[in-house]
């Protein structure tokens, strides 16, 4: 008898959590709206994130729905699938600002709130024409150029034994130098050697991403994770010592250049460094993973992005900011495979301030909403074909940089909160791409598991980054 009163009072409270946790409030329950099984199932069976938005979510933008409620991260979010009412939302931070995200989450703990990604209003426009203008200043197409040569050599020391070179960990490692010297001034020499930096960081990402944590994120509260955060701490010090450095060691990185605003507290400073390291290397590292790996698995279209390099650059000299414009199907090439794989599939929520209307639907006030860039990506109703890789997509007649001014892609986001560093991101990678193109020539293995298809990595937080993929590669 006992044991049966037991297991019915188990079974009843953890109806009654279900209930708390995942119970969609009265006033949603109009909209069109993600079933909450297969997402739970997908989360706890960590599936990568593209193939849970194609599955799940984006049947609902191939039937013209303009919204549709998804349950992520502890609360039901509205996502909009449709890039009109996506333009409406996102060009109006005054009406749709960040949303204040929850403290228990531990990745907004990492990141901070005194910075330019989660402030609003009067605070956000003070960090923004800071760090944009940062981030502007010079393009660091020559830094670039050092630091692909830098790759390169390791390139060829792998692919002299034969051996397939596994690209996404060397992206990384480009993509973080990268941000490490032009942003800081300091070089994290990630190309060269195991960074002590990295392996913390990537630590740190590793355990905020536990399922268990992410589906209850209230769990941070009962069984808070003191060695995590004691990590987490170590991180945020190191960042500090960095920003001390730079005081004493000023430089033409853009820290020196925030470290002039007397308005900037070390806090604030500190914050936004910590986000430009996150927001500025996993995203570019991503991109830059998918392009070769498609101009792997598209021979064709590898030979004619080498085509077009040799013509602009020639054999030797180093891509400078005006040969950049010239090289307009390499650029098509890195909108489309950002296009694809998406490195961010849906931005961070905004919250609505009053009553409003997105597409057929009204959304009450304080509703968290996303923009959903993979399903604007991939939806039939935008693109032709919208699963191949066609680089050709993106050059149209009469555009200068071979992009469409009306094209739904946007991979960097909507409206005046939209990525601050597009041209120092694509830049970036046409730098590095260029230079690689013009080594050597690459394939992806005939056993690779990417062979059909790029796998992505496990993220709860929205990012499409390639998992292990090895090319093999030859010198030209
Ligand atoms: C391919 C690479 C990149 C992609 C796809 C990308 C994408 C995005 C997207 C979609 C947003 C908008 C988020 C939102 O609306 O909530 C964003 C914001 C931001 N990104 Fe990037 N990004 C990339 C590279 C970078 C780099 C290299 C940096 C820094 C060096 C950077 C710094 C930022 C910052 C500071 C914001 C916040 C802007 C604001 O809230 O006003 N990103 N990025």
């Amino acid at each position: 008898m006992m044991t049966i009163l037991s297991v019915l009072f188990v079974v009843g409270l953890l109806a009654v959590l279900a209930r708390s946790l995942f119970f969609v409030p009265p006033e949603l329950r109009h909209l069109p709206r993600v079933p909450i099984l297969p997402l739970l199932w997908s989360y706890l069976r960590a599936e990568e994130e593209n193939k849970r938005l194609r599955r799940l979510i984006l049947p609902f933008a191939d039937r013209k729905e303009e919204v549709v409620l998804v349950w992520a991260l502890g609360r039901w979010m509205v996502h909009i699938l449709d890039h009109k009412v996506g333009a409406e939302v996102f060009s109006d931070p005054g009406e749709f600002p960040k949303e204040d995200p929850p403290d228990d989450l531990l990745l907004w703990r990492l990141i901070g709130r005194s910075n330019i990604l989660l402030s609003n209003g009067e605070r956000w426009r003070k960090h923004s024409r800071l760090v944009r203008t940062a981030i502007n200043q010079t393009l660091p197409i020559a830094q670039f150029a050092v630091l692909a040569r830098r790759l390169i050599a390791v390139i060829a020391r792998t692919s002299d034994t034969g051996e397939p070179v596994r690209f996404d960990d060397l992206s990384q490692r480009f993509a973080l130098d990268a941000v490490g010297t032009t942003a800081f001034g300091h070089d994290f020499d990630a190309i060269a050697r195991e960074s002590e930096f990295v392996r913390l960081y990537n630590g740190i990402m590793h355990g905020i991403a536990n399922p268990l944590y992410l589906i209850m994120p209230v769990l941070e509260r009962v069984v808070p994770r003191t060695e995590l955060t004691r990590r987490m701490q170590q991180l945020s010090d190191s960042f500090q010592g960095v920003l001390d450095e730079k005081r004493e060691n000023p430089g033409p990185d853009m820290l020196t250049f925030m470290l002039k605003d007397v308005n900037m507290s070390d806090r604030e400073l500190r914050d936004n460094m910590l986000l430009l390291f996150i927001a500025g290397h996993d995203t570019s590292a991503g991109g830059i993973t998918t392009l070769i790996y498609y101009l792997a698995l598209h021979r064709d279209i590898q030979v004619r992005a080498r085509q077009e390099v040799l013509q602009v650059l020639g054999e030797e000299a180093d891509p400078t900011l005006e040969d950049l414009p010239k090289l307009r199907y390499l650029t098509a090439c890195i909108r489309e495979a950002l296009r694809i794989n998406t490195p961010i599939s849906y931005v961070v929520p905004r919250a609505s301030a009053a009553t409003t209307t997105l597409g057929r639907y009204r959304i009450p006030p304080h509703t968290s909403i996303v923009l959903n860039i993979y399903a604007i990506h991939h939806s039939a109703h935008n693109w032709a074909d919208p699963f191949r890789f066609d680089p050709d997509r993106f050059l149209v007649a009469g555009s200068q940089k071979g992009v469409a001014a009306a094209s739904p892609s946007i991979s960097f986001g909507l409206g005046p909160r939209q990525c601050p560093a597009q041209a120092f991101a694509v830049d970036e990678q046409l730098v590095l791409t260029a230079m690689l193109l013009r080594a050597c020539e690459w394939v992806i293995p005939e056993n690779s598991v990417h062979a059909k298809e790029i796998q992505n990595a496990f993220s709860p937080f929205a990012l499409s980054l390639p998992h292990k993929v090895d090319v093999l590669v030859t010198r030209r």
